[in-house]
């Protein structure tokens, strides 16, 4: 991913298919022009590296010039086109290929034509390396097109964001999703989290990554990763952060286009959150918020002897037990409610109540995120 400015771009299209097409566009075209020696006129700026690689890979001789026109503003094509160099040699009787790199609307080609309406070419053509078919509002022939892009803003080999870009190799694309909400949800055993994620994943779209799913995933499926955290645990000793952190990271991977996490049962420890905070950060991203469902002592405990006559669970069964679990998740959350408050992060949310006003208040914390 690349950032420009505010915005995200991802990888669309790469170095060595541009380099093809602009081969196979050479091949073409020399084909149809024969023996005339043609004048690639190139349209600045963004048509710069086209050019370049255009005539290198041209396999006859050649001119070349440019004229500069203007158009662009930010993701916009603007109606006011700028002529801000013109043709500066005599053309008459000339073979005339017009070099693009994109053309969108057609605007310009529109005032390429204009331009090329007084000059007694012998024939103009128009080649362009990328064309969008769905924003192309013109009736001009368009000769040789390098490749077909939806009608997505795209920088790279010559094309820019705002004068930013110019200078990749390849091509990328605006990322759709550009701003992700990633959520951190904490609550302790008997709170609710596992029906509230339910809900906020779907009301939100985002992806629910529990730990414990995760890791149920890699050691069934015997991932490598699954077997290095098997060794671990069969020698009853904890699994490293670095094995947890690199399973979470697969898991975000898949999912690269997702609007969002919500991360359930890790981080656990301040070391972990850090891990965490790095993932997402080599992602373009960040935690948005850590969430607590919290829940009164005697409720969690009521709740949960209440869950035990019917799910069988021995845990569930056994107040001391239970209380137990409460005490270690307050001890283990303490730091980080911590680490989460210093970056201004921490949300407690009232997790007593009926499940939709409970859904209604964890909204109201991710609304304003
Ligand atoms: P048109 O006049 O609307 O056909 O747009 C052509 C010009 O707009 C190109 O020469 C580019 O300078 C610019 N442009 C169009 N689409 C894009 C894009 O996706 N990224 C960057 N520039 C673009
Ligand atoms: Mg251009």
């Amino acid at each position: 991913m690349v950032k420009l400015h505010n915005l995200y771009f991802k990888p669309f299209i790469s170095e060595s298919e541009i380099q093809e097409t602009v081969a196979r566009m050479t091949k073409e075209i020399a084909d149809d022009i024969g023996d005339e020696i043609p004048v690639f006129v190139g349209i600045l700026n963004g048509s710069f590296m086209f050019v370049s690689d255009f005539v290198k890979k041209f396999p006859k001789p050649c001119e070349v010039t440019f004229i500069k026109l203007a158009s662009y503003e930010g993701l916009k094509s603007s109606d006011d086109i700028k002529r801000l160099i013109g043709i500066t040699q005599d053309l008459t009787g000339r073979t005339v290929v017009i070099l693009e790199d994109i053309i969108d609307s057609g605007k310009t080609l529109g005032e390429v034509h204009r331009i090329f309406e007084n000059e007694k070419v012998k024939e103009l053509r128009i080649a362009t390396l990328f064309y969008k078919p769905e924003a192309y509002k013109k009736d001009y022939k368009i000769h040789y097109v390098g490749i077909e892009i939806p009608n997505k803003f795209i920088v790279g080999y010559g094309l820019d964001f705002d004068g930013l870009g110019r200078d990749l190799p390849e091509v990328y694309q605006l990322k759709t999703t550009q701003h992700m909400i990633n959520i951190v949800l904490f609550g302790p055993p008997g709170a609710g989290k596992g029906t509230q994620a339910a809900f906020l994943k779907e009301k939100y779209d985002l992806v629910h990554i529990s730990t414990g799913d995760v890791f149920r995933n890699n050691i069934n499926n015997e991932t490598a990763l699954g077997m290095l955290a098997k060794s671990f645990m069969d020698k009853g000793e904890l699994v490293p952060d670095q094995v947890t952190i690199d399973m979470l990271s697969n898991e975000v991977e898949k999912n690269a286009d997702a609007k969002g996490f919500i991360f359930d049962g890790f981080p656990r420890t301040d070391a972990q959150a850090k891990a965490l905070d790095d993932l997402l950060e080599s992602k373009d991203s960040e935690i948005s918020a850590m969430i607590a469902l919290e829940v009164d002592d005697e409720v969690l405990v009521k709740r949960l002897l209440e869950r035990g006559k019917t799910s069988g669970r021995t845990d569930d069964a056994d107040e001391n037990i239970i209380r137990n679990r409460i005490q270690e998740y307050y001890k283990k959350t303490a730091p980080l409610k911590n680490y989460y408050s210093a970056q201004k992060k921490y949300f407690g949310v009232d997790g007593i109540g009926n499940i939709e006003a409970i859904t209604q208040r964890l909204s109201n914390v991710i609304n304003k995120l």
